[in-house]
């Protein structure tokens, strides 16, 4: 096993700290700098990200630039310590740009130019705004590149959004011309002579009929290879005025519309953007909870398991939020510390101090209006600072996963997008999946469909609905070679067009590799299920009577061994869970998106057959949590209760030591509501 080095080069601590945007101040109340610097020292924060949206201060006129005020915050921070992230500011221009080149504002799908208006809302294929920052990051890298106190290079903000004008439409033409060679492979692509489709011409594709299915989703791919490209370019005008200091963007965790695996291939490091919204109710928060950690197994799964960043999160409540509420000390650490659980190197917050005006100045902040150090969001910051300084140890450590569950956006994208397939919830299933290893405190990798498989015992793809190239040989020679795979409904539907397989589903060759076929889906009205038995005596002991979800396959089984069959209805006797063994490995078939008792009972048997061993060799209370981060030699365990009530469990016989106070712990571990109980072994 191995420890990654340090995030932010030589900086072997957590980074703890935020976005700070002190020239939002600095011209009416030059002394806050200074107040923010020992505020700084108090809360534990070493690091800030600078700049994200300071265009139109860097160049208040076309060609009149100014960079002094920035070197002077630089400076500052230096001088107190403070690593900077240093933003590019592409996410926001300035007014004077949008009125002197309307085409660097985005188009709507009705062809109306947007005004000058909000941030995010640039056009990506533009030359003209290509160049304008491409000008501008080279002038940020010449001025600051060799700035002692920036560290990483924050690329944009949140990178999103589309835009309908000339110039991205004869892109996307472009990019399919590069694609399919010719209209005739693309028409068959996309099935175009549905509706009098056909396209004659390469000029009358228009991205905005939805009905095209396979142009939708090609239409996706687009965004985000357009946005991928954006990035590229300015990464490379960092790097081409002398740059060297490693790049990221923040990720907005599974943002439906861009794939961020083609994002982690360009940056060097992971980061993301987190505001899970706790409901105060156990149930809620408990879904809440797997679904956050599974988005953090995500990032730190996208460079293989190396730390990643938590860049934004709030202390507090976000302003955007329906119901505002404080959040409780306990909550906010609980959440912080969940991140670095999960591998992230920091705890940083959006944002440092809440602005006088503007859209976020009600956004919970670490130092709030009244400006001193004297309230409780400030103290708990606090606090948790002092905890990650004694964390240190943590850095560059990561885990290795026996199982890994797919979650691939385009397979996301074209279910999305394909009519009749809307009781499908795919983002759900894979959430459902993770949380069947999550509560049993199972370390999980979050994949997407191309990845490399060899190192898991068991891999589990929820719907794997579209299949890319070469995704059914990887999971054969992952069976073949031992692998434990388990397939669910709707899988193997289309090809990477969004076609459908001929010859039954699932198809592409998964019929043979499952043994089985699906034959219909049927789809049940709100509050009905179909009944389901398990069979006796079958190979992986499960025992009982389960009920489906609302979408039941009417499957046959041509070869795999029948472990659960549907018991109501016409297809009563047909196979619901089916199990065919492939060289030294098995291929599971679900035929229906599993209830959390159902899909239980078939993962722990699941694990039992496979070895899996989880963080602790105990049962976790509902609501818990068990992750682990190691080195190879010493383990970090974090413990978390994600409900409001105590919560106790037996610690398993090796020998733990809690990290923030020292000592010794062995047998009853007692967790208060929502506590994070860090232990070493
Ligand atoms: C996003 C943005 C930040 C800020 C926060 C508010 O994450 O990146 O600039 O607007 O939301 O929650
Ligand atoms: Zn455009």
């Amino acid at each position: 096993m191995k420890k990654y080095l340090p995030t932010i080069p030589d900086f072997p601590a957590f980074a703890h700290g935020g976005d700070y945007n002190p020239d939002q101040w600095m011209d009416r109340y030059p002394e806050v700098l200074e107040e923010d610097i020992r505020l700084m020292d108090l809360a534990g924060c070493n690091t800030f990200s600078v700049g994200i949206f300071s265009w139109a201060r860097y160049e208040p006129r076309e060609g009149e630039f100014q960079f002094e005020w920035m070197r002077y915050i630089l400076d500052r921070l230096h001088a107190a310590g403070k690593q900077v992230f240093l933003a590019t500011p592409s996410g926001s221009k300035p007014a004077w740009m949008s009125s002197t080149y309307p085409e660097v504002c985005r188009m709507d799908a009705r062809g109306r130019r947007e005004h000058h208006q909000g941030r995010h809302n640039h056009c990506f294929t533009s030359p003209l705004y290509r160049e304008k920052v491409a000008e501008m990051n080279r002038k940020l890298a010449k001025e600051f590149g060799a700035h002692p106190a920036v560290k990483l290079w924050h690329l944009s903000n949140e990178y999103n959004g589309e835009c309908h004008c000339e110039q991205c439409h004869r892109a996307f033409r472009e990019w399919l011309r590069v694609r399919y060679g010719s209209l005739e492979e693309l028409n068959h692509a996309w099935w175009a002579h549905f509706w009098s489709h056909t396209f004659h011409e390469w000029q009358e594709i228009d991205p905005r009929d939805a009905s095209i299915e396979g142009m939708r989703l090609d239409w996706l791919r687009f965004i985000t290879s357009q946005t991928v490209d954006f990035m590229k370019h300015e990464i490379a005008s960092l790097r081409a005025a002398g740059a060297e200091q490693p790049v990221f963007t923040n990720m907005m965790g599974v943002f439906p519309h861009l794939d961020y695996w083609r994002f982690a291939e360009v940056v060097d490091v992971i980061a993301d953007d987190s505001y899970p919204a706790w409901r105060y109710e156990d149930e809620a928060d408990r879904r809440t909870a797997s679904r956050t950690a599974m988005i953090h197994d995500m990032h730190r799964s996208m460079k293989g398991g190396k730390p990643w960043l938590l860049m934004e999160s709030c202390p507090d409540s976000p302003q955007w939020i329906q119901t505002p509420k404080p959040k409780r000390p306990e909550v906010y650490r609980t959440e912080m510390l969940q991140a670095v659980a999960h591998g992230s190197d920091s705890v940083l917050y959006f944002q440092w101090r809440k602005g006088r005006g503007g859209m976020e100045k009600f956004h919970g902040a670490v130092v709030d209006h009244v400006g001193s150090e004297h309230t409780r969001v400030f103290r708990q910051v606090a606090e948790l600072g002092s905890t990650l300084s004694k964390l240190c140890d943590v850095i560059g450590t990561t885990v290795c996963p026996q199982v890994a569950i797919l979650f691939d956006w385009e397979v996301r994208w074209a279910l999305e997008n394909s009519r009749g397939t809307g009781m499908i919830h795919y983002v759900e299933s894979v959430v459902e999946a993770h949380r069947a290893c999550w509560k049993r405190g199972v370390s999980t990798d979050i994949l997407e469909s191309t990845c490399p498989l060899d190192s898991y015992k068991l891999v589990v793809a929820p719907h794997l609905y579209l299949l890319k190239p070469g995704v059914v040989e990887r999971l054969r020679r992952f069976v073949e070679q031992g692998g434990t795979l388990v397939l669910t409904s709707h899988t193997g539907v289309v090809t990477e067009h969004n076609l459908c397989h001929r010859g039954g589903f699932p198809g592409g060759g998964l019929r043979e590799l499952c043994g089985v076929w699906a034959e219909e889906v049927d789809y049940l009205y709100e509050g009905a299920s179909q009944k389901l038995s398990m069979n006796e005596g079958n190979s992986l002991g499960l025992i009982g009577n389960y009920e489906t979800g609302r979408v039941c396959e009417v499957l046959h089984a041509e070869g795999a061994e029948v472990l659960a069959a549907v018991t109501s209805d016409y297809y009563a006797g047909h196979p619901v869970l089916t199990r065919n063994r492939v060289g030294n490995g098995s291929v599971y078939y679900l035929g229906t998106p599993p209830d959390e008792d159902f899909l239980g009972a078939f993962m722990a048997a699941l694990m039992r057959e496979c070895g899996i061993e989880p963080v602790l060799q105990t049962t976790l209370p509902e609501g818990v949590s068990a992750q682990v981060r190691t080195d190879g030699t010493t383990d970090f365990v974090f413990i978390q209760n994600f409900s409001k009530r105590p919560r106790k469990l037996v610690l398993d016989a090796r020998e733990y030591r809690c990290v923030e106070s020292d000592m010794q712990l062995s047998g009853l571990l007692e967790l208060a509501p929502w506590q994070t109980r860090i232990l070493r072994r």
